[in-house]
This record gives structure tokens, sequence and C-alpha cells, in this order.
């Protein structure tokens, strides 16, 4: 047996070396060196473990693109219309897949209820494997959620050599191994959750993922800073890392892709934390503006897009005198530049003094928005907070705004006048480049409201409410 030794290994990208150093070599990032003990050098190990062809086990001969096969049951459903979509139609089979997100969000709820789906539903094997929580516990979160039917198992270990002899013997089509960073190889003496503990437990698993064809779905732990803990080299090695977020505090939870190696990273799948486990959320846009208050000003309704989907998102702004000599300004859900630039734009071509101001602004139900085509309705939310008037409630507004305070084209206008006038809109503030109106609109009943700048924005909305 070879006698333990420490290697220091990046924290940001995985690279070992024999002695501590300030900087990696490799990446660059300052102080990310850890001391890990090992026992054998991993290095020749490591080598191999990410060679496609010792993957496969075998010597690969090169093949043209017609050769390649592809098989009709390539993806499992999960059961989640949602989720399928962000996936990009289902998970793939043989893929090595990344859920983050903050402890206590619902991975483990949402993974279980994908394998049950998976087995009760669709008649597949899957395993989940938890290195967190006891038989027992994950016995009474499943009591919580639906029925478990199927060739459904559980395992609770965090040997990987264990594990992928269970899996070898099981033959499931999907693997849930929660979490990565409670799991530990022999091959490596540091302590689990450590880089190279990490990273050999998920060399392993992806070995298993390539060579059974098992979809083997991995649960991360979050950082402070909201990153997958261990080696960034987790990141690259898997083909999805999806993030689970949302307000521990609120019920919504939204998950999106980061990298999808089969579909978009732009979609996004809404759920609802129920006491009966998870619930996907079919029309997001009628949950975000529930409970939208009545009448009230500083609250303007705005379409935004999140991959392919329109949602209509409530914008809340708040401008009150400011007591002191430096306005404060909080954004929450938006950039807080892009907030500050409104500011200075309002300030600058309407000649409202916002400098006087206090400014507020925030997203109802806890989501994230960096799209600038919510430009215009935040400038008119602030507006409307500042002057005590508020915006007609069947009113959307979308544009983005630019510097010389000119309203500006978007993509997918058609979709989010769509989206609105369903949820019954009936008047639309918009850019004037999109003002081709349909016939089949005004038929409806709809007014497009086309603008050109912000001051014609204003303009409109005091025409309409007289
Ligand atoms: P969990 O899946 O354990 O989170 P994670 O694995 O990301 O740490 O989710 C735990 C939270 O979800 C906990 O606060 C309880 C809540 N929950 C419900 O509200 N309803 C349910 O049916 C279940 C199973 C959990
Ligand atoms: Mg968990």
């Amino acid at each position: 047996m070879a006698k333990a030794a420490s290697r220091f290994f990046c924290k940001e990208c995985g690279y070992e070396t024999g002695k501590w150093l300030g900087q990696c070599p490799s990446c660059h990032a300052w102080n990310c060196f850890v001391e890990e003990p090992v026992q054998v050098p991993s290095s020749s190990k490591r080598a191999a473990s990410f060679s496609a062809n010792a993957l496969r086990g075998q010597r690969s001969r090169p093949v043209r693109i017609d050769e390649i096969e592809l098989l009709r049951e390539d993806r499992l459903p999960t059961g989640f219309s949602e989720l399928d979509r962000v996936l990009g139609g289902g998970i793939v089979v043989g893929s090595l897949l990344l859920l983050g997100g903050d402890p206590g969000i619902g991975k483990s709820t949402l993974l279980l209820e994908i394998v049950r789906n998976l087995c009760a539903d669709y008649g597949k094997r899957a395993l989940y494997v938890s290195g967190e929580e006891s038989l027992k516990q994950i016995k009474l979160r499943a009591q919580r959620i639906a029925e478990i039917r199927g060739e459904l198992r559980f395992l609770c270990e965090t040997n990987i050599e264990n594990i992928v002899e269970a899996i070898q013997e099981e033959k499931p089509d999907m693997v849930v191994i929660d979490s990565i960073q409670t799991m530990f190889t022999e091959l490596v003496s540091a302590a689990p959750g450590s880089v190279s503990q990490v990273r050999e437990s998920a060399a392993a698993l992806l070995r298993t993922a390539k060579e059974q064809g098992v979809a083997v779905f991995l649960v991360g732990h979050v950082t402070k800073d909201g990153s997958v803990a261990g080696p960034k080299i987790l990141e690259h090695m898997v083909d999805a890392v999806l993030y689970f977020e949302g307000e521990s505090s609120g019920s919504l939870r939204i998950l999106h892709g980061q990298k999808n190696r089969f579909g978009s990273t732009n979609e996004i799948a809404v759920f609802e934390m129920s006491a009966e486990g998870l619930r996907e959320v079919r029309n997001p846009s009628e949950l975000l503006l529930s409970g939208r208050p009545t009448g009230s000003t500083g609250s303007v309704v705005t379409c935004g897009m999140e991959g392919t989907r329109p949602l209509l998102i409530e914008i809340q702004g708040l401008a009150v005198p400011t007591s002191f000599g430096l306005p404060r300004r909080t954004a929450n859900g938006i950039d807080y530049n892009r907030m500050n630039l409104l500011l200075a734009i309002i300030e600058r071509r309407l000649g409202l003094e916002l400098s006087k101001y206090d400014a507020y602004l925030n997203i109802a139900g806890g989501l994230r928005i960096s799209e600038p085509s919510t430009d215009l309705a935040v400038i008119l939310a602030l507006i409307s907070s500042c002057r005590n008037v508020s915006v007609p409630e069947d009113v959307m507004i979308f544009g983005e705004v630019g510097l010389a305070g000119e309203v500006r084209a978007v993509s997918n206008a058609e979709q989010r006048i769509e989206e609105a006038v369903r949820l019954g809109f009936r008047r639309i503030v918009m850019p004037a480049y999109h003002a081709k109106r349909s016939p089949g609109l005004e038929k409806q009943g709809i007014t497009l409201l086309p603008v050109r700048n912000i001051r014609e924005a204003l303009a409109v909305l005091k025409r309409q409410d007289a």
C-alpha cells in the first residue's frame, strides 16, 4: 500500500501540486489551494478516467456522422412537462446531470418525485442513493408525496465502489446521488466533500453512467456565493447543470439550466412547494400576478421572456422623499446598476428630480429579471410612485429604453402581447416599432399604444387615465 501523503488542489479548477501556491498556474485564481491527503498519486488514474476511450473500457475507432445511431427512446420523461422542456425533452440516457441549490429548497423532494414518476408511470427502474438521510427519513418524505409503485429502490450508502456495484446489479435506468459532497471513493483518502474526493467520485459515476447507459443525477451543495461547492471541474464533467432557486420563505421554486449539452439554457420551470411535495406551475403568469394590489401607485405589469416562454411580472416601484442628503436605492430582482441608469434617464430626459427621492424597486414573486424589455415598466413604476398616480390595472407595458429616453424594439413582441391578452389585459403600451396593428386584436377590444420615447409613454398613460 502506498504511503499516505498530502497534495494541494486548486478549489477552482482541480489543479494538483506538491506544494502550496498563492496563485493557480492553470486558472490564475488566487488563494485557492487546499491541502488534502492522497494515498496513491492520482495523476495516472485521472488521466485514464478522463479519456473517452477508458470510459467505454475499450478502444474506439473514428466513425462518420451517418454511422452514429440515434435511438428513439434516448430520453427518459420526468413526469413534469416543464422540467422536460428545461432538459430539452427529457433526461438523456447515459447522461450525468448536476442539480445545485440552497439547503432546504427542495432538491431531494424534486428528485424523489422524478424517480417516482419514472417508475410508477413509465415502468422504468430507478435507484435513489442517499448519503444524507436515513431510509426512515426518506420514507417519511415519500409518504408526503405520491404513492410509490414500481421498480424504485432506495440505498443509504456513501461508498462509491459499493454504489457502482449496486448499479451494476440493479441495472436501473436512472440513479440519484444525494449528494455528491457526502460520497467518497476508496481511491482517495481525503475527506468527503474535498476537491479530490468530489472529483474522483464524480469521475467514477461518469464512467458508470456511460458504461451502463444509466442517467445519473447528482445533487450538489452550493457555496455562499451560489455556485456548486467543490471543484469547478465538476461542472465541466457533467452534461447539464441545473439550479433550483427560490426564496425559502415563499413557495415558488424556479429551476433553470446553467449548462445543458442537450438543450437550451434559457428555459425555466416553475414549481410550487405544497404540503404534498412539489407541483409544477403550468401557468406562472397567473401565479405571479395573483395578489396584485388594485389601484395602488408604483405597480406596473410587464412581460419578460424566460427562454421561449413569456412571463407576466409585476414591477413595484416606491419613491419617497429622502430624509438624508444621500438618496437610498434598493433593487430586488433587477440589476442595481440598470436601475441607477434608468433613474438617471428619468432625471435627465423628463426633468424629474429623483435625486431628492429614495427609490426602491421590487419584482413580486422573488423572480430575477435581466432583460432590458422591462425598462419602460421600471421607469413608469418609479414615476407612478413619485407622482402618486396609479397606472390603470388593465395596462401592460414593455419596451427597452435607451439613454436618450427613446423606447426601443424588443424581441418576441407578439408573444408578449398574446400572453397579456390571454390574462385579460386590454391596453398595451409598447415600442412604436411593433405598431403593425393586427385587426384581430382590435376586434377583441384590445388597444395597442405604441410609443417612441418615455415622454410619449407618460402622455399616453395620462390620456388613458382621463
Ligand atoms: P428538501 O427536498 O429536503 O430540500 P434539499 O434537499 O434541497 O435540502 O426540502 C425540504 C423542504 O421542503 C423542507 O423545508 C420541507 C419542505 N417540504 C414541503 O413543504 N412539502 C413536502 O411535501 C416536502 C417533501 C417538503
Ligand atoms: Mg436534500
